[in-house]
């Protein structure tokens, strides 16, 4: 019998090491090594082959003949978008998100929608249960297949008799090459597959969506290996206890990374939004103390997200600060400018911070809006309904710039608010060409005159 070969693999970035280590060299992950079985021997390691057997010779750049982009239009608005207006063929896209987060239904949901031969490859769920949520979602497609298979070799034995459209595999942690020892979901599993696909994509100008599982971490499981590989990374996100879903673009070989794709999770399948800002903002006519309205942008995308916070007097020794949305560090260091800089006693306050939607924003232009609603709860007053804010908050307690402010009093001048408050130091911003009504201000406490 031949003597199997193993080596220890970074869980993390993929780095293979002969011995066991604690840190890992290359991403500094701790803990992250996995012993596994590596290929017995080497000719085996062929997964999708070609069989032209062509090798490619160097070409001059001006004599390279250059096709005109096609890119497939799908009908799923928002994933057109954010692939970067279309889909092109041969590209790996690999598709992340939290178990549960809907990725298995918006592609089965993309597969059922096209009007286009399509392999669905599940090594999750059997035919039976896709075909339920295929009909939960409603549409039907003559030309979508599914496949229960976990071998890769048998996938490309399939999709090379059927020449589907679209390839879709769920997920990548599932499926594994049979020249591989290790298990399904290791790191040289995933490497092999991913590798064996993107072969396949390119060779049959087949496009090949990937799902692929995000660690409790946060990343993708064998993140770096695979982005490296894959043309674009989409990331869904979301909060599962909550309707809405975000589709970011990570990385996008033919498009920009800034577009964003928003979903809400409905009975039947996930319903495109085309308006973020209307579900984003409760519609509530009675104005509450420890709400406030910030105007923000999502990759390119202006949208009102409302603010809402809580401030009450602690009832044991060390107050509670709490973030649901928004970075716990960043309300600590808000609270301390507040405190040291505008004369708010917070520090022996507990304080309760939630962005509505269930959405997570990292934008600073909320400072300002987040300032507003703690401040408004800890007064007990509300900031009316037609004022939003934009602007980030210094350490100084000076507000500050941001960028695209224009989209931004746009979006709230379309929404129909009456009042923006911004940053003094945006440039170039003129009244005159604005019918809402601009606020500028520079410091904490002239916003609180133009609010309470
Ligand atoms: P799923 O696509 O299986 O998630 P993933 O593939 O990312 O693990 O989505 C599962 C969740 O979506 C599940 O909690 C049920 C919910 N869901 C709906 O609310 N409506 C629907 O029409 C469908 C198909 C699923
Ligand atoms: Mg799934």
């Amino acid at each position: 019998m031949a003597k199997m070969k193993s080596a220890y693999f970074c869980q993390s970035c993929g780095y293979e090491t002969p011995k066991w280590l604690g840190k890992c060299p290359s991403c500094s992950e701790w803990n992250s090594f996995v012993e596994e079985v590596v290929s017995t021997s080497k000719k085996e390691v062929v997964a999708f082959s070609s069989s032209s057997g062509r090798t490619a010779k160097p070409q001059k750049l001006g004599e390279i003949e250059t096709r005109k982009e096609e890119r497939i239009q799908l009908q799923d608005k928002e994933l057109n978008r954010v692939l970067g207006n279309g889909l092109v063929p041969g590209s790996l896209i690999l598709f992340g998100g939290e178990p549960g987060i809907g990725k298995s239904t918006l592609l089965l949901q993309m597969a059922v929608a096209e009007k286009k031969s399509i392999l669905y490859v599940s090594g999750e769920e059997s035919d039976q249960q896709i075909r339920m949520r295929a009909e939960r979602i409603g549409n039907t497609n003559e030309d979508c297949y599914i496949l229960t298979e976990t071998n890769v070799q048998n996938i490309f034995k399939q999709a090379e008799i059927l020449e589907p459209d679209i390839l879709i595999i769920d997920s990548i942690q599932t499926i594994f090459s049979q020249h591989i020892e290790s298990s399904p979901g290791s790191i040289s599993q995933i490497r092999e597959c991913t590798a064996a696909l993107l072969r396949f994509a390119k060779q049959t100008e087949t496009p090949v969506f990937l799902i692929g599982h995000i660690t409790k971490e946060g990343s993708l499981a064998g993140p770096k290996v695979l982005e490296h590989m894959v043309d674009a990374v989409l990331q869904f996100e979301g909060d599962r206890n909550h309707v809405y879903r975000l589709l970011r673009s990570i990385k996008n070989r033919f498009g920009s990374t800034n577009e964003l794709g928003i979903y809400e999770m409905l009975g039947n399948g996930l319903r495109q939004v085309e308006n973020p800002s209307e579900i984003l903002i409760s519609d509530s006519d009675t104005s509450l103390s420890g709400v406030s309205i910030a105007a923000t942008l999502e990759g390119l995308r202006p949208m009102l997200i409302e603010i809402q916070a809580l401030v009450s007097t602690a009832a044991y020794g060390t107050p509670q600060r709490s973030a649901t949305g928004f970075d716990l560090r960043r309300l600590n260091m808000l609270l301390a400018v507040m405190e040291k800089r505008c004369g708010f006693k917070l520090a022996a306050k507990d304080v309760f911070l939630n962005i509505a939607g269930g959405i997570k924003v990292d934008d600073p232009a909320i400072d300002l809006a987040v300032v507003a609603a703690i401040l408004s709860s800890n007064f007990d007053i509300s900031v009316e309904r037609n004022i939003c804010l934009s602007a980030e908050v210094g350490l100084a307690g000076e507000i500050r710039p941001v960028n695209r402010i224009d989209q931004r009093i746009h979006e709230a001048q379309k929404l129909g608010f009456d009042k923006i408050i911004i940053s003094k130091h945006n440039k170039g911003i003129d009244q005159k060409n604005f019918k809402i009504e601009i606020v500028m201000c520079s410091r904490i406490e002239e916003v609180l005159k133009e609010l309470f």
